[in-house]
């Protein structure tokens, strides 16, 4: 597929329309205080991937994040992992996403919260990094490299940004049984645009391109086991009214429940890895 069709697709998925008014709709109807949002506030809407805030703080931890550290998030989001990052360690995290709108987000958020000091985000493409040669300490990414078909120049670039020492942190979705996946799921309405490799293919790729494999942690399970809680309390309870259902809109519990299946069966895996640029 073109690329300039992609990132269109892309786009209209995760962001068809103005987010800014929907979220602050959404975080008034649940009682937040505007003028003293906390980060704890946003998790529900802000950590966009499997496990949530949970899954960030163990990651942070396996790579072991520092104060001292300047950080890309590729494929930021809505900005809670960067948020989370510079809140918790003080470190300073700069986010890179294709939507400027989520870009746009992220930083309103930022204002709110009081982190504009240590966060800034900016539109561009994973692919095609606007940063200079050995610029970071650390590339985080969560759940972006599955709308990659590239993976090869993917990795490049993280390795091409990353200081000599520096660390990739990742925590992404993966290929299992190579059974085609119930669609739509959170990252894709269609196969079009759904591009997941196996583990063992990333691992070669990394590998390939200089990093060294430090962790290796199949965390399917887990995953499960939360798709399984949420898709409970969503068909027990009516819909949250801070949830990803504001990025993902009409289709979210179709997504929700496909991803359940899709993990139960055995057709996709989740990973945590921190590997090393040598
Ligand atoms: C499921 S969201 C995850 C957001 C964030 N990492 C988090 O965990 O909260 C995936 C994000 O990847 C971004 N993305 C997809 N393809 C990208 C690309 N080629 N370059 C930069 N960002 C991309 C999307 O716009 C979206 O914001």
């Amino acid at each position: 597929m073109v690329t300039d069709q992609l990132h269109g697709d892309i786009l209209r998925h995760y962001a068809g329309e103005p987010l800014t008014e929907r979220i602050i709709a959404a975080l008034q109807a649940a009682g937040k205080s505007l003028d003293c949002l906390k980060i704890d506030d946003l998790a529900p809407i802000d950590e966009f991937h499997t496990r949530g805030r949970k899954a960030t703080m163990e990651l942070a931890s396996a790579a072991n994040i520092q104060q001292w550290m300047k950080i890309l998030d590729v494929g930021s989001g809505i900005g809670g992992p960067s948020r989370c990052l510079a809140a918790t360690y003080g470190c300073m995290v700069t986010g890179l996403d294709l939507s400027k709108e989520y870009c746009r987000v992220a930083s309103m958020l930022a204002d709110m919260v009081g982190l504009n000091h240590l966060v800034d985000y900016q539109q561009g493409d994973a692919l095609d990094l606007p940063y200079a040669d050995q610029s970071f300490d650390a590339v985080w990414t969560q759940h972006a490299s599955m709308n990659i078909s590239d993976k090869s120049r993917l990795y490049g670039e993280f390795y091409r940004v990353l200081k000599p020492g520096g660390v990739l942190a990742a925590y992404d979705v993966f290929s299992g049984s190579g059974e085609t996946l119930h669609y739509p799921v959170p990252w894709a309405s269609e196969p079009g645009s759904s591009f997941l490799v196996s583990p063992e293919e990333s691992r070669l790729i990394l590998a390939a391109t200089g990093f060294d494999i430090k962790l290796w942690q199949d965390d399917t399970e887990s995953a499960t086991a939360w798709f399984r809680k949420i898709a409970t309390k969503s068909s027990e309870s009516s819909k949250p009214v801070l949830g990803l259902h504001l990025l993902l809109g009409d289709e979210f519990p179709s997504m929700l429940k496909n991803q359940f299946c899709n993990l139960q069966e055995g057709r996709i895996r989740i990973m945590q890895i921190v590997a090393e640029r040598k």
